[in-house]
């Protein structure tokens, strides 16, 4: 049944567990979430970007996102607006049946220049105030994504920050988070401590410099009741990596959040976990996989199908590591 992000938060922050937020584009990987979910008995939540929404098209999406909760009924579905940017892509979901959205406003609508603290909390309180009226939930986000290691707002993936950007923007402010939640009424509010989108966070692995988990904590103590959101939270596993390059890819070597550092964090508050890269590296390995073995395959189920397999693992990992297991 599909219900709302703060439903489902409340329910992770009164048991102590977090929840992964997987990105989807397509029915492959709704259908690999919602297996995983069903193995593990894991309450879910999806989220489609503004990229998704016009890959796969608003009402492909909403059909969707109604077939998921028809097929697997016995699964909680909370379907959210990933970095939204203005009030109209935030309310324009909620009318394609999304039971949750992001009101980034830590970029200005451009998606590029960090915007001032007063933009932020104006276009968030709004949002806020028009999707409770409708009985959706809201995330906000409080400083800028991006690389403690080299002070660039996110990256190659094109999306985020424009240039370098001061270890202040690139973390956020304790105090200011509990001024804003104040002001906003979000609720969940996404944090800022060095993780950035794509499969290029750290050169190496990261450490209290360059990955800060010590920002939560202070959050956690200032806001204890506030759900925390941590974006850019895929691990880039090694063996996947080598899935890809041992396949005929070519991505230099890369670190990200580890596991561990998740489940750190989910001790401090940390209730959704975003995850897009992983995904998208266990289904195109596995491509190319198929592809290096059985070059003469031309029907697409014989990739897609071991595609899904194969983020299906990686979602029920997820799932057991953050304490989602058993909470549906
Ligand atoms: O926000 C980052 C997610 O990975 C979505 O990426 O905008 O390419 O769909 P996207
Ligand atoms: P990753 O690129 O680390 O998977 O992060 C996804 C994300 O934060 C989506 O909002
Ligand atoms: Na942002
Ligand atoms: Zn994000």
């Amino acid at each position: 049944a599909l219900i709302t992000l703060r439903q489902l938060l409340d329910h992770a922050a009164e048991h102590g567990y977090g929840v992964p937020a997987f990105n989807i584009n397509n029915m492959e990987q709704g259908l690999s979430i919602m297996e995983a979910a069903k193995a593990s008995d894991a309450p879910v939540i999806m989220q489609a970007s503004r990229g998704a929404r016009n890959y796969a098209n608003d009402i492909m999406l909403a059909k969707m996102i109604e077939a998921l909760a028809e097929i697997y009924p016995d699964i909680p579905l909370c379907m959210h607006q990933d970095h939204g940017n203005n009030e109209a892509t935030c309310m324009s979901a909620i009318r394609h049946g999304f039971t949750s959205v992001m009101m980034d406003g830590s970029l200005e609508a451009d998606g590029k220049t960090p915007a001032s603290y007063e933009y932020n909390v104006d276009i968030t309180r709004r949002v806020s105030e028009m999707a409770h009226w409708v009985g959706a939930s809201v995330e906000g986000e409080l400083g800028v994504l991006g690389s403690l290691e080299t002070g660039m707002g996110e990256a190659e993936d094109g999306h985020g920050a424009e240039g370098e950007l001061s270890r202040d923007q690139l973390l956020t402010d304790p105090d200011q988070s509990a001024d804003f939640v104040a002001k906003t009424k979000v609720d969940a509010l996404a944090i800022a401590c060095g993780t950035s989108h794509g499969a290029y966070k750290f050169t190496q692995k990261p450490t209290g410099d360059t990955l800060a988990m010590d920002v939560i904590e202070r959050i956690h103590a200032k806001l204890p009741d506030t759900h925390l959101v941590m974006h850019g939270s895929s691990s880039v596993p090694q063996y996947l990596q080598d899935l890809i390059n041992e396949n005929g890819g070519e991505m230099p070597q890369t670190y990200g959040v580890p596991v561990e550092e998740i489940e750190r964090g989910i001790k401090h508050g940390v209730r959704k976990v975003n995850i897009d890269t992983d995904n998208r590296m266990a289904m195109t390995g596995t491509f190319r996989r198929i592809a290096k073995e059985k070059p003469s395959e031309f029907d697409p189920r014989k990739f897609l199908k071991p595609a899904m397999d194969e983020m299906t693992k990686l979602c029920k990992d997820r799932f057991e590591r953050f304490g989602t297991a058993g909470n549906a």
